[in-house]
């Protein structure tokens, strides 16, 4: 059943993914700011502030010159300002503790300010630095209406299990980015709220 899901999501990325999104690279750092306006944003919201964002720091290293108050002017009307906090921060750490180079080490990512273990799992995934599961609320939403299972138990214990199971539903290895923005293209597209 496991592999029947995986290849079914697999399948219907491919006919029906949205897989010409600004981000859709392999640029740690691209993606990085992606995830980040993506927490709180939907994707039709984020794709003009990325992108001017991105042209005007396409890389890490111009990034770090830029002064908070300039960056301040681009994430103006996103909302959620503690995401451009925690990049402002994480920019500092990335240049003195990693030489200016962005993380491809899972818990160096995780370390991050900002990145929990789902956008540090889509970075690192994204990237291709391997492959790790993500649980965001579109993939919460499909699980608990596939396997029908029932809100009602303490919180930490439904975490725990949803995260096991995505682990289990997603493929590892070279499959797992497509396997991933299925679920999150399936999860806003389809599986809705
Ligand atoms: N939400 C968070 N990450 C996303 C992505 N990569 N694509 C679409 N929606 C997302």
């Amino acid at each position: 059943m496991i592999n029947n899901f995986s290849s079914a999501v697999l399948k219907w990325y491919k006919e029906n993914g949205r897989a010409n999104l600004p981000w859709k690279n392999k640029d740690p750092y691209k993606i990085w700011i992606s995830e980040i306006m993506l927490q709180q944003t939907q994707v039709k919201t984020v794709i003009p502030y990325y992108s001017k964002f991105i042209k005007k720091y396409p890389t890490l290293e111009r990034l770090s010159t830029a002064k908070y108050d300039e960056l301040m002017l681009l994430w103006s009307g996103l909302g959620y300002y503690r995401r451009l906090d925690n990049i402002y921060k994480s920019v500092r750490i990335i240049m003195n503790k990693h030489s200016g180079v962005f993380p491809n080490n899972y818990d160096d990512i995780l370390s991050l300010p900002g990145i929990g273990r789902t956008t540090a799992s889509a970075i690192y995934t994204f990237s291709e630095f391997g492959s790790k599961a993500i649980l965001d609320g579109n993939v919460k939403r499909i699980i608990l209406r596939f396997f029908n299972i029932s809100k009602n138990i303490k919180k930490s214990y439904l975490e725990e299990s949803l995260w096991s199971k995505s682990t289990l539903l997603t493929p590892l290895g070279k499959n797992t980015s497509n396997f991933i923005q299925g679920m999150m293209d399936i999860g806003s597209i389809i599986c809705t709220r």
